[in-house]
This record gives C-alpha cells, structure tokens and sequence, in this order.
C-alpha cells in the first residue's frame, strides 16, 4: 500500500474507559471480524491464552476502510496500559501519526489518559478527542468535551461522542482518522529502517517482532540487522495481523506488521531498536531507543525451600516474553536460598510474582521492594547499589535516587490532602492547573522510593478513590539516604535492611522493631531487637525471656506424652531459621515482611 493511502493510529485512555470494547468494534464495521465470528474469536482467544498460558493479543491490526470511493489501510497498534511500560507506551505512540484520545463521557479525563496525551504530543501526533460510552444514561458528554476542549485546544463540538457498546458513531470515527491523521513518510529508496515497537514470545513460533517500517522495505528471506547490538537474522516471515497473521511480500514505508526470525529470547528483539538490511545497512538507527532498565529490585524466595529448582526454571522461562526482567542468585539468613530480581515498576513485580504462583503453583515471599543507587564514598569509589546489602560502609559522600514525574488527576475538594502527602513523600510541585471548576490535575516529581511503598494505596484512601496517578521516570536526583540494619540478639537480619531518607530512619527502625516483636517468640533468654544505622542505634525493643521450662509441665506426667511434646518441637524447627542463637519460625518473617 503506497504511503498516501495508509492511516496509523492508537487509542489512548484510561483503564475501564472503553478502549479494547471499541477496537472490538472497529475490527466489525471495517469487516475484519464478522458479526458472527465476533462472539467466537474472542472466546477462542481467552482458550489459547489460557492453554499456553501466553497472551497472544493483537499488537497492530490492519483494517481497510473506504472513503469517497478510495480504499485506505488503518493500522491500530495497541499500547500497554500499564504504568510501569511507560517507555513501550511511548514507542507503539512512536509508530503511529495519529491519536484517538478516548473519555468515559460519565468519568471524565484521568491521569492515564493525560500521562499519555503528553506522551503523544510530544511525538507529534495529530489528537482526535472521542468521548465514549454516550448510551449511559449517567453520561454528561457537553461537560466533558468542554474539559477535553480546554485541555487539547479547539471547540467541543469538535469532539466526536460514540458508543463502543451500541456502535454509534463508530462509522464517523474511522472517516476522521483518513481525513485527520496523516500519511506516513519516509524515503523509499533509502536503507531500510523499521523500529520495534513490541515484541512477544510465541512457544510455537518464537519471538513476533511488530515493526514499523520509517524508511526502505524489508522482504522476506532477506538478512537482517538489529543496530544496537549489530545481530542479524534471516527474516523467516514477514506479514500484517487482520486480525490473524498474513504473510506478505514485504512492507514498505509507513507500513505495520510483524516479522520473525526464528529466535526464541525477547531480548534479542528489543523495543526501541531499529532494524536494518544487513547487505545494505543504514547509517544511523532511529532515535529514541533505549536499554530496558529494571527501576525496582525485590529479594524473591520459595516459602518452601525445596522449590527453589522450580522457581529458578520458572524464571528462566518468563524472561523469554519479558526483557525487563533481570534476576541473580542470592542467599538469605532469614529466608533460605531465592533470587534478587530486577522490575520496571511496583506493578510489574506483582505482575511477575502472580504469573510464578499462578503458572508454576509456587507460593512466594517478596522482600520490600527498593529502588537503585548511585552511591560515591569519601574516597571516590562509585557503587552501584541494587540491594542494601552492597550498601558501602563507612562515609558516603554523595547518593543520587531515581525520580519519575508524575500526574495526580483528582476532584478539587482534595488538593490539600494530596499535597499534603506528595510532601510528606518528598515531592516537588511542577504544576497545577484545573481542568474544571471541580477536577484538578497536580504534577510532581517525587523519589521513585517513596512510590513503591504504600503511596497508591494513601493517595485512594485520602481522596475516597477518586484520585489517579500515572508516571514516568524522570532521571535522578542526589538524596540523603541511610542504610537501617535490623538487629536480632545483635546478629543482622538481612531482609529486613532498608536503604531510607534520613528523616525517616527512626520511624522505619521503631516500626520493624516493634513488629518483630510481636512476632518473635520467646526464647530461653532475653532477646534485644534493634535497629542501626552504621554501628549506632537508633531503636530497640525486648522480647523478655521463657521463665519455665517447658518440660516441667510433664514432670510426673507419662513418659509418652513427653516424647510427643519433643517429637512436635523437632517438626516444628524444620522450618525455624537460626538467627545466631535465636530460633525464629520462618512464619515470622514472612508475615513482618507482608504485613502493614
Ligand atoms: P482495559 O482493557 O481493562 O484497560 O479496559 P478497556 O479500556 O479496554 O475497557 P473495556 O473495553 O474492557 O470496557 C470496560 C467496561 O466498559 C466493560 O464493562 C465494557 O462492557 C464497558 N463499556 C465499554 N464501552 C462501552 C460503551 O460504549 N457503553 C457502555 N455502556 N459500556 C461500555
């Protein structure tokens, strides 16, 4: 399809506000899926899913749409909705020239929906305002056009009103984006160039590659070239999804598709990368692409130690679909044998640590998550810190943490509130503005750490819900952070280290203190629990000594009920860690680590 007649666009919204419903649509009127096959193909899906345990959605779907008598191509590339993947979401908006920015007309804009409108001007991209769900009864869509209007510029009735649901004003929809959005362009005699904007693993197929082609055209069989790491690869097949593969003879400029050549790792298809002609290679790859950082580490261990195999075999199989996970061997005193794991985010590792219970029935615990760092000592060694076991001893003279910049989207009743605790957290305000008289949108940029605590669950509850937040990670800052060691009977406990904010080492120290208190059971002698920074304490609490034995019960008593009491005490200390001399039940650590 010559560029003239090819339309590439995504949809930007909020969870829940109608986007897969809507896409589902569009598939029906363009008659990629048939009414009929509507119902089945989606149930099919879910059964594949389910059996390979993979999620093989659609990345791009083509679908022709005529106007006046022309044919065109739309390509819909689908972004994750997910808030750690910001850097995938700004890559798929990368392969497109046009935006749908799709509102719930009975909810309104929310931060998702502004984090990725950002995201999409910056790239460029012409916006087409939708509001969305307008059979609702409870839908106020002159309300919201006004609030999309003054947000994007423009008039409200510029702001088209459909129903994923009914089907109204779908058919409108897909006319403005060949009129609107614009046509791709590149040069078709130059170099081959396309950027990966996703890449999946299939167990059948391999690695799917979707590509978006800038400049050139890439056929199959011919050899190509991945620019950052200079690999190549025969191209196996080369093709369009609508709504099932179809190979082809190539894509050329502005086209979407997918390729694959056979690997079987993620990794060696990389988002952002740009991929070439070998024989006939470009001289620069596109901008913008970038190494996939994991932001977020957590020490992950089997409850039961003897599925340490299967959890390592686990992982050794995830990070086939996910090149953002990264992952090392580590021991723990308290915890047994596990694995130091890198995220891109909070909900990524929860995601992860889900697909190991669920995919694998492995029961995990996590440690508190922390974030990395960039730490010089006093005599100028620079440590690279992803765990707060490296923390460098001694004197620091600089530590710089991650930060990310991020949108609070709530109703204007609630801005003391979040303010409130966007500094509590350390936060710095970049700007406010209101998007009504009632909704107010507040950026801030704020220490990554102070986010992958409790800080989403503090935002609902302070603002009864109605508060969204999206992020992006916005470089890094220097910061005044101590390590705190928790202490049992003076031997450290390892998981329970924590790399914190200065001012709130005492509090952290007090708060596992006290919680392990509670769950430490008494020993034959005094117990001091204790929290240090360095060789200085900064807390303390006791766990008071067992007064009697616990034989003298059975003094006297039958000799076989002894034996049963001594027989329950050795199953019991399988699973009890020895701190130095104290004896602890695994239990207590886990439940100090999960509980708030
Ligand atoms: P995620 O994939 O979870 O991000 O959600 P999404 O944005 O893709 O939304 P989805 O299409 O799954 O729709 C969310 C909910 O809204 C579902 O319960 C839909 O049935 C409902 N919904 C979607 N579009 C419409 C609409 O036009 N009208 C009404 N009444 N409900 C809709």
């Amino acid at each position: 399809t010559p560029p003239a007649l090819l339309r590439n666009f995504c949809i930007i919204a909020h969870i829940d506000h109608g986007k897969s419903t809507l896409a589902d649509r569009m598939l029906q009127l363009t008659g990629v899926v048939d009414d009929r096959a509507m119902r089945a193909q989606y149930l099919d899906r879910m059964d594949i899913e389910r059996e390979r345990g993979i999620t093989i959605k659609s990345q791009a779907v083509r679908m022709p749409w005529e106007v006046d008598g022309q044919a065109y191509a739309l390509n819909m590339i689908d972004t994750p909705g997910h808030v750690d993947f910001s850097y995938e979401v700004n890559r798929s908006l990368a392969a497109c020239e046009g935006a749908i920015l799709l509102v719930d007309a009975a909810q309104g804009i929310e931060a998702q929906t502004l984090a990725n409108l950002y995201m999409a001007m910056e790239n460029d991209l012409t916006i087409i305002p939708v509001l969305n769900k307008i059979d609702l009864p409870a839908a106020q869509p002159e309300r919201y056009a006004e609030e999309l209007a003054n947000l994007i510029g423009g008039d409200p009735e510029d702001c088209l009103r459909v129903s994923g649901k009914t089907g109204a004003g779908v058919v409108e929809l897909l006319d403005r984006i060949v009129q609107e959005v614009p046509a791709p362009v590149g040069d078709a005699d130059a170099p081959s160039r396309a950027m990966i904007f996703d890449s999946v693993y299939d167990t059948y197929r391999g690695v799917v590659t979707y590509v978006r082609v800038m400049d050139g055209q890439l056929s199959p069989r011919e050899r190509i070239q991945m620019m950052s790491t200079r690999a190549t690869h025969e191209l196996l097949e080369i093709g369009v999804i609508s709504p099932d593969p179809l190979p082809s003879e190539g894509l050329g400029v502005g086209e979407v598709g997918y390729l694959i050549t056979g690997v079987k790792d993620v990794r060696q298809s990389k988002v952002g990368d740009t991929v070439t002609n070998q024989t006939k290679p470009a001289a620069e790859a596109l901008g913008g692409y970038r190494e996939p950082k994991p932001m977020v580490f957590s020490g992950l261990y089997p409850v039961d130690g003897s599925d340490y195999p299967v959890l390592r075999d686990a992982l050794d199989k995830l990070k086939l679909n996910d090149a953002a996970l990264v992952y090392e061997p580590e021991t723990s005193v308290a915890l047994g044998f596990g694995f130091r794991c890198g995220f891109l985010g909070l909900l990524h590792l929860e995601i992860v640590r889900e697909r190991l219970e669920r995919e694998f029935d492995l029961s995990l615990i996590s440690t508190a998550p922390n974030v990395s760092y960039d730490v010089v000592t006093e005599d100028g060694t620079e440590v690279h810190v992803t765990n707060p076991s490296e923390f460098p001893e001694g004197k620091i003279s600089s530590i710089r943490e991650p930060v990310v910049r991020s949108t609070i989207l709530a109703p204007s009743e609630f801005v003391g509130a979040i303010m409130e605790l966007c500094q509590g957290r350390r936060g710095t305000l970049l700007g406010m503005d209101y998007l009504s008289e009632t909704r107010v949108e507040l950026r801030y940029t704020l220490p990554l750490q102070e986010i992958v605590g409790d800080f989403f669950d503090q935002l609902k509850s302070k603002t009864r819900g109605y508060a969204s937040l999206d992020y992006e990670p916005s470089g890094d800052q220097e910061a005044d952070l101590v390590k705190v060691d928790i202490l049992l009977n003076h031997e450290h406990v390892d998981a329970f280290s924590a790399i914190v904010h200065r001012d709130k080492a005492y509090a952290y120290g007090v708060t596992m203190a006290g919680k392990l208190k509670e769950l430490i059971p008494r020993q034959q002698f005094e117990v001091p629990i204790q929290a240090a920074i360095g060789s200085r304490v900064i807390a303390r609490e006791t766990i008071r000594a067992l007064r009697k034995d616990m034989l003298a019960k059975c003094y006297g008593g039958d000799i076989s009920r002894k034996r049963k009491l001594l027989e329950k005490q050795k199953e019991g200390k399988k699973r009890m860690k020895n701190i130095g001399r104290v004896e602890v039940p695994q239990e207590a650590f886990i439940a100090a680590l999960t509980s708030d």
